[in-house]
């Protein structure tokens, strides 16, 4: 794992947006793999500003995101569809027909074999994103027995319910979510994590010095051959 550590989340932004523009650039027909949360929000806003001033476009590039809440409807506004298209998808001009999501409303077994043949159809994923969770979670893989494989539909956690119920002003939390496996993860060529914030401290230093475990979901990640985890010292300050 290559670790590089930053003053702020904006730092961390400018940093991985510039490396994203610069990829896209020299690949313009790549596939990339996104993430939700507050974790790449500056790293989208960096890629939206370089493709509104004309430095990159992203109309050839393929995406596929981490997860999606079950039982939401696509368009809520607090769907993970909905967040990248605001965040990103709208401020830029890629097309939506490259843009694939995992349906929360599906049939979980039949959406993850789709999910994972559209991913393999296009060659892999390039590049995906990550964020981690309090609790070591990557995507909603949560801490558990075993390291999943594809795509899944999840049970959500106390702590990840805790996290992100703050978002739902209107209805309940959706309970239960479909999210790419470790397998389907572990499989993109390169991988980008992004953490910010001490309540994250402990979660990385798992991550990157404890033991590899499912009960860490993302201590797998000591296992992938290229791993760009970007921090900024709150993040960092147990290593
Ligand atoms: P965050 O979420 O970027 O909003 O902190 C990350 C995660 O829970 O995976």
């Amino acid at each position: 794992m290559e670790i590089k550590v930053f003053n702020n989340e904006a730092e961390i932004g400018e940093f991985a947006g510039k490396l994203y523009v610069d990829y896209v650039n020299a690949n313009p027909d790549c596939v990339l793999g996104f993430a939700t949360g507050a974790s790449p929000v500056p790293t989208y806003d960096y890629i939206a500003k370089s493709c509104a001033e004309g430095l990159v476009s992203l109309k050839n590039v393929s995406t596929f995101n981490l997860d999606e809440y079950c039982d939401l409807p696509k368009d809520h506004k607090n769907s993970y569809f909905t967040f990248m298209c605001e965040n990103l998808f709208s401020k830029t001009d890629i097309n939506m027909a490259n843009v694939d999501f995992l349906d929360g409303n599906a049939d979980p077994d039949e959406e993850s074999a789709r999910y994972a043949k559209a991913i393999a159809a296009k060659g892999g994923i390039d590049i995906q994103l990550l964020g981690i969770g309090r609790n070591g979670h990557i995507a909603f893989n949560e801490p558990s027995d075993e390291f999943t494989d594809e795509a899944w539909k999840v049970t959500l956690t106390q702590s990840t319910i805790d996290a992100n119920s703050i978002y739902f002003d209107d209805i309940p939390m959706p309970r239960s979510a479909i999210t790419m496996g470790i397998g389907s993860i572990m499989r993109s060529k390169k991988i980008i994590l992004i953490a910010t914030g001490e309540s994250k401290a402990d979660a990385v230093k798992k991550m990157i010095k404890g033991e590899v475990t499912p009960q860490v979901p993302a201590s797998i990640l000591q296992q992938h051959s290229d791993v760009l985890v970007l921090l900024d010292t709150a993040a960092a300050s147990l290593l």
